[in-house]
């Protein structure tokens, strides 16, 4: 069963195609990380999603029903955390979820608890009388997903979520993203691989308001992340730079080298034993360098793969 289903979307401004055709399946209960670069459609597609603008045409399915028309039928099941969320800095988060709750038409008794089971699930319980203004970032956006969650919604709109945090503020949002798989459909976007990587199921990558690719993450993963090793060799060994070039690519662990700079990029067969070629080979012909390290590919490695025939 899908639970959001986007057929042919458009949607100009001017003379920009922000979407220019976009077709999505999104599995219900799946965690979908939705990828692109800047400018790539992403928060037009989760803003006309939530209802919040108008496509040009195409249609959106939410669990099989056509809901391109009702924007209400929209609102009941869907929460939304925008890229940039806004709050009232004055206010504490039980102050602000209590408001949102009011929003949702949530009275006394009921709402209170709501409010409760949201400051706890986003870890904000011993914090829930502080000013919102004196939050870290990790913090905001930990509330910002508990307000989109206040409706006990069916599918999560998220744009953005980690994209402006630090490591530990990432990590604290993404524990909160990935536990909410169990409750409803995610949406995530990002235009960073290793947080997608981390909590979601299916991943879809858009690319000038169209979807290039849509994949369960691990086929992805298989399918374009070729192991790869970098040598940094320093400014001291460029004279035998390339002699060992010649060298490095005869190993039998190793199907590519390309240089950049002081730089070795190795595609290899399997990072291990590849590794251990080298060393070998660095010791036999006294070759010193700076760092070896396991690179992972980007999503613009990716990319380059998946865009560069379009182009
Ligand atoms: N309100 C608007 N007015 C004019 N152009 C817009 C508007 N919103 C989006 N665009 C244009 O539409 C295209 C898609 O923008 P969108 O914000 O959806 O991309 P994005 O994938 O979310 O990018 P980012 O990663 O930077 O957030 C861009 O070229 C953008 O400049
Ligand atoms: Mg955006």
């Amino acid at each position: 069963m899908n639970s959001v289903k986007i057929e042919g979307l458009r949607k100009k401004y001017g003379n920009v195609n922000a979407l220019d055709g976009l077709d999505m399946i999104v599995e219900s209960g799946s965690v979908f990380g939705f990828l692109g670069p800047n400018g790539a459609g992403k928060t037009t597609t989760l803003r006309i999603l939530a209802g919040l603008a108008q496509a040009d045409s195409g249609s959106i399915f939410f669990g099989g029903q056509n809901i391109s028309k009702s924007g209400s039928e929209q609102k009941s099941r869907l929460g939304y955390l925008p890229e940039e969320p806004a709050f009232y800095a004055w206010m504490s988060p039980r102050e602000y979820l209590d408001y949102v709750g009011k929003i949702f038409k949530l009275e006394g008794k009921e709402r209170r608890l709501r409010v409760d089971q949201l400051l706890e699930q986003s870890g904000l319980k011993e914090a829930s009388k502080r000013h919102i203004g004196g939050f870290s970032r990790g913090m905001r956006q930990r509330l910002g997903i508990a307000q989109a969650l206040m409706n006990h919604p069916s599918i999560l709109l998220l744009d953005e979520p980690v994209s402006a945090l630090d490591p530990a503020g990432r990590k604290e949002v993404l524990e909160m993203i990935e536990g909410l798989s169990s409750e409803c459909t995610v949406i995530m976007s990002s235009h960073i691989l290793a947080d997608v990587e981390r909590v979601c199921d299916t991943v879809g990558i858009i690319h000038n308001g169209k979807l290039i690719t849509q994949a369960k993450k691990q086929e992805l993963l298989d399918h374009y992340a070729i192991p790869a090793l970098e040598i940094t060799t320093g400014n001291g060994s460029a004279a035998l730079m390339p002699e060992w070039k010649q060298r490095l690519e005869k190993l039998s662990g190793v199907t590519g080298v390309t240089v950049e700079g002081y730089r070795f990029h190795l595609a290899v067969k399997d990072v291990h034993a590849a590794q251990q070629e080298i060393m070998q080979d660095a010791l036999n012909h006294n070759v010193t360098f700076e760092k070896l390290e396991v690179v992972k590919p980007s999503l613009e490695d990716i990319f380059m793969q998946l865009t560069g025939s379009q182009k």
